[in-house]
């Protein structure tokens, strides 16, 4: 740190030159990452919670039982927007993985008091790098499901040998990371349900999209939530498409009585009882009551809208995807994530995503691990559909320059 201290101006000047080459959030120019509404208003209402609650701390509803109380509401609604059933339970926490921590955690304390020295993990090839952490933090064996070549969703056979006595936990996402497709919960859940293992729900993404959609009508779906015997938690980040800004999550427990064992709970030190349902300690309430705020303000008929509208984006998209020659969308996605291959063998699929990002479109790629085809990714935001007609001619560009080109000699791909 420098002697002195330097003028605020100076300072903003600084941090906005730092952030002058790196890619607005605003602009649509990116397709992961951050989550835009492209509505004013919630930016607006969510600055004006973070203006309130700038030092705020979640850790202690001893002190603030009033906003533990409004924490303790998005719990309770995201829980009705899940099927969440009466008797159960969760917490806010920092992310998707902080979620997915706490779900791996319970699940081995469920596992160790079935006397299973050694539990496993099973989940998807195309599960978050979130389980394969919990597995590496809490000690499962993380043991990955194939997936199926076309549909891109868990295969059921291999499931069902990784499955067996020493299962602590079995993943099904809805709806997956790379691909998009919602696994067969039902089917995932029976077989943890067999091996008296718990079933994990990764709703991080489709959390907050699929209960609109579904009630939207402009989506049909086989059942993925609470309502799916066998499934015992279940993540739902509202700092993606519950539009809040980084930082909050909401972990869900079937039974309260599994909920209660999130919680680490200490007094034998001379600061009192401590008690924290997370990961973290002392950690900011600002993205949880601005998360209750957006909820309020929006209320189920807000995010409904917003999803039919973004669902539509999703929809548009994949059409100027698939009217380049050459190109197909993997499986069947049900949400607003899209991932496409080539089928053209003179159109090297990293080469058009080297192109696109040339033009400035950030797409992702995707790589072949676990069978599946290397690809391009977005993850389609409001902030889409403004420039969605941009898109699709610089993709037809992109394929038009690169086709018969030669491909990339670096396949590398980075989560991004
Ligand atoms: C399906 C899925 N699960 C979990 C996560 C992890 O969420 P976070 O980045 O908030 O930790 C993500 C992140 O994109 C995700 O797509």
């Amino acid at each position: 740190m420098q002697q002195h201290g330097r003028e605020i101006g100076e300072v903003l000047d600084e941090l906005d030159r730092a952030r002058s080459g790196e890619p607005d959030p605003h602009g649509g120019h990116l397709f992961g990452l951050t989550y835009p509404s492209g509505r004013d208003d919630l930016e607006e209402l969510a600055m004006q919670v973070y203006r309130r609650t700038l030092f705020s701390n979640a850790l202690n509803p001893f002190r603030y039982p009033e906003q533990a109380r409004l924490m303790e509401q998005v719990v309770t609604w995201t829980g009705e927007l899940v099927g969440l059933p009466e008797g159960g339970g969760g917490s806010t926490t920092s992310g998707g993985t902080e979620s997915i921590l706490m779900a791996v955690l319970v699940h081995r304390e469920r596992a160790r008091e079935r006397g299973i020295e050694r539990p496993t993990l099973v989940a998807p090839v195309t599960a978050h790098p979130a389980y394969a952490k919990g597995a590496h933090y809490f000690g499962l064996e993380l043991l990955q499901v194939p997936v199926d070549p076309v549909t891109l969703r868990a295969d059921l056979t291999a499931a069902n040998v990784l499955v067996d006595d020493r299962t602590a936990l079995v993943v099904a996402s809805a709806y997956s990371y790379p691909h998009g497709v919602l696994d067969d919960v039902s089917a995932l859940a029976a077989l943890a349900q067999d091996r008296g293992a718990g079933a994990h729900v990764d709703a991080c993404v489709g959390g907050m999209v699929l209960p609109f959609a579904a009630r939207a009508g402009v989506r049909s779906l086989a059942l993925w939530t609470f309502d799916v015997p066998g499934v015992t938690s279940m993540s739902v980040d509202l700092h993606k498409y519950g539009y809040v800004p980084k930082g909050v999550s909401v972990v869900l427990h079937r039974d309260a009585d599994w909920a209660q064992r999130q919680w680490f709970v200490y007094d034998r030190w001379p600061g009192g009882l401590y008690g924290a349902p997370g990961v973290a300690g002392a950690r900011t309430a600002a993205p949880v009551l601005a998360a209750w705020a957006l909820m309020s303000y929006l209320g189920f008929e807000g995010y409904q809208e917003l999803v039919a509208e973004l669902l539509a984006t999703t929809d548009r998209f994949r059409e100027a995807v698939e009217s380049v020659g050459g190109l197909a969308v993997n499986g069947d996605p049900v949400g607003t994530i899209l991932s496409w291959r080539s089928t053209d063998p003179a159109l090297d699929v990293y080469a058009l995503g080297d192109a696109m990002v040339e033009r400035g479109w950030y797409v992702n790629r995707l790589t072949d691990y676990g069978g599946c085809p290397p690809s391009l990714h977005v993850m389609v935001s409001p902030a889409h559909a403004r420039v969605l007609d941009e898109i699709a001619a610089a993709l037809q560009e992109s394929a038009a320059q690169v086709r018969g080109a030669a491909a990339p000699t670096d396949r590398s791909a980075r989560y991004s």
